[in-house]
């Protein structure tokens, strides 16, 4: 007995689009590389660093077409909401977002203020939040249409200690959100957490620094930057997965130190 055999399509899909939050450098920019390389088109967001935004959009076009770069201040819900509405004007669609951007200041209990709070909050919680919806709203408009959310969190929310309270609350604050928004945005937005552990310098630590605390892990290694991008490649591309955090950290959230990790 013969089967009828589907006729292939002739229309090429189309090219997806990711926007990555602070793509200009460190996690970010190796997350929008990562994409490039795994054929997504990137629209490479920023605030300040202009000259390192512009090297990703270099980078990314190289590997898979025309990228473009788009400066906000996340704290800025203006700036927010504009933000989602240029990437569309400019590269078509949106299939995808990664929140990598992150304001990331010390504080602790002790020196606790509502202006650090609000500042973490805004940009680091509901930058992401807005953002999830208004990609939602335009996947809508899109028949059949359906994408993702990738919220990079930190192994910090299962290993708390008092540094960083008003980072440490705004990205609890996305965890939770993550939850929510998978629930209310299914089926078109999958919403998924990726946590890394401490994985590259700061101000706070010398490379050598960051060594000896990476090989204090149970798995004596911590996440690197390429292990984190790969996590976020793999979240946007399984189909089944929302609502749940991934955490790559070599196993630092099974530790209780009484201090960031960071920290002497
Ligand atoms: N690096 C780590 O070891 C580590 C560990 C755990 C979790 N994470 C999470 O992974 C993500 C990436 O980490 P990272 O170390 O690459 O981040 P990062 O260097 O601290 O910050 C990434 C970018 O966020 C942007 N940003 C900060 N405040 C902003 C604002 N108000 N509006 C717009 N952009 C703003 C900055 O862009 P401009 O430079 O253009 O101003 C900055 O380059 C973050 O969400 C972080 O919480 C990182």
């Amino acid at each position: 007995m013969s089967h009828p055999v589907a006729s292939p399509s002739t229309a090429a899909p189309a090219q997806r689009t990711v926007l990555v939050t602070g793509a200009a450098k460190r996690l970010g920019r190796e997350i929008a590389l990562t994409l490039a390389r795994a054929g997504w088109r990137v629209a490479v967001h920023y605030r300040d660093s202009v000259e390192e935004a512009r090297k990703t959009v270099a980078d990314c076009s190289k590997l898979s077409g025309a990228s473009a770069s788009f400066r906000a201040n996340l704290a800025n819900e203006t700036a927010v909401r504009n933000l989602l509405p240029s990437v569309l004007e400019k590269l078509g669609q949106v299939d995808a977002i990664v929140n990598s951007a992150s304001t990331f200041e010390h504080d602790t209990p002790e020196t606790f203020s509502f202006a650090a709070m609000e500042k973490h909050m805004r940009a680091n919680a509901g930058a992401a939040i807005l953002l999830s919806q208004a990609l939602h709203a335009h996947l809508l408009t899109r028949a059949g249409a359906s994408g993702a959310v990738v919220n990079l969190l930190d192994q910090k929310l299962w290993n708390p200690n008092p540094d960083f309270i008003s980072y440490t609350l705004s990205k609890a604050a996305l965890e939770s959100a993550n939850t929510m928004l998978a629930l209310a945005l299914a089926p078109h937005v999958r919403v998924v957490g990726v946590a890394p552990g401490l994985t590259l310098t700061s101000q706070m630590q010398t490379p050598e620094k960051l060594d000896a605390l990476h090989r204090l892990s149970p798995l004596g290694r911590a996440s690197t930057a390429s292990d984190v991008a790969a996590t976020v490649a793999f979240a946007l591309e399984n189909q089944s997965i929302t609502g749940t955090t991934l955490l790559v950290d070599g196993g630092q959230h099974l530790m209780k130190p009484a201090r960031n990790v960071a920290l002497p």
